[in-house]
């Protein structure tokens, strides 16, 4: 199957990100390298890049896609979760080493490939072994329910889905799974229907936030995101761009915490007349609003739908 994903919001990526000759450029999600090919071709033959994707079908589909553009890359498949440590161990300096970054882009969420292909087990839109992971190494989604107790799961399910029956819909969920029968996306599927209810036309289906839950926690989705958010200022060089693209509420919220703090870091009490902690901007919030897709673009790319671009400019 070849790897083919639309980039989305890409005007708006590339207007963001600004890339010119020779900048420095790391990619967190390569994906099909869509956007990644759009900023080889601005910062040119020899310029440096980083691309991360924990998926081995998405890296091999971006070396191919990249190479005709001649730049210096170092291809890592880990999870962002990891970048420091995975930079710092490729022989990368930090900002207050005098190394960096100009543009750094993170593009959160599935590649469409990941989707399509019914055997990766991400969609209930086709009957296939309950997987989910990313790295497609680790513990499946299967897995992962059979050692969950109810109490857990139904945590996952109301955090990470946003399930208001997720204590009823995780004691179903484990039942069948004790009794060997929660091993395909099927399964997992009629059950959600069973307690949520059936799918009714124009609405999305029940199942759809029972498997995003499940996905989120299978690949520590959160957990990645906190760890690079929290990492990523020490690679921004002076004037660097960052853009960040979710697609949930959940994903869109830390990132909004996440660039207000790198504005607004003054810790002290709102009451005190003046700042005592002394903790200085990083830079600005380049769109106080984040960029969603147009009309004409949704119409050739339903998937655009819940992105949401943010942009951060560092001093
Ligand atoms: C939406 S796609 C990126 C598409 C890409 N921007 C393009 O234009 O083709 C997200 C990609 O990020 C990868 N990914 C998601 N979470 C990751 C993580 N924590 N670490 C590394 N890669 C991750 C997925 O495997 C997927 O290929």
């Amino acid at each position: 199957m070849t790897f083919q994903h639309i980039p989305v919001l890409y005007d708006d990526v590339m207007r963001l990100l600004d890339p010119h000759p020779g900048e420095r450029y790391l990619d967190l999600t390569l994906g099909g390298a869509g956007h990644a090919s759009g900023v080889a071709q601005k910062i040119g033959p020899g310029a440096k890049m980083v691309g991360f994707d924990r998926d081995p079908a998405a890296q091999a589909a971006a070396q191919q896609r990249l190479a005709p553009f001649g730049l210096d890359i170092t291809f890592i498949q880990n999870s962002f979760e990891f970048m420091d440590n995975e930079l710092r161990t490729h022989g990368f300096k930090d900002r207050s080493e005098g190394g960096g970054f100009d543009i750094v882009l993170a593009d959160f969420g599935l590649s469409s490939p990941q989707i399509d292909d019914a055997s990766r087990g991400f969609s209930f839109q086709s009957d296939a072994p309950l997987d989910m992971r990313m790295s497609q190494t680790g513990e499946t989604a299967a897995q992962f329910i059979a050692r969950l107790a109810p109490s857990e799961l139904a945590d996952i399910l109301y955090q990470f889905g946003d399930i208001r029956q997720s204590h009823k819909l995780a004691q179903r969920i484990t039942e069948r799974a004790q009794a060997g029968q929660m091993l395909t996306t099927s399964q997992l599927a009629d059950v959600s229907c069973s307690v949520l209810g059936k799918p009714k036309p124009g609405t999305p289906h029940p199942a759809t936030r029972v498997f995003q839950a499940i996905r989120i926690a299978v690949n520590h989705e959160f957990d990645a995101i906190d760890a690079f958010l929290s990492d990523i200022p020490k690679w921004m060089r002076p004037g660097g761009r960052l853009a960040i693209i979710s697609f949930h509420s959940g994903e869109d919220r830390r990132v909004k915490e996440a660039l207000h703090k790198f504005q607004n870091p003054c810790t002290c009490p709102p009451k005190l007349p003046v700042c005592i902690c002394h903790k200085q901007p990083l830079g600005h919030v380049i769109n106080k609003k984040p960029v969603e897709a147009s009309d004409s673009e949704l119409a050739n790319n339903s998937r655009a739908r819940s992105a949401k671009l943010r942009g951060f400019i560092f001093d």
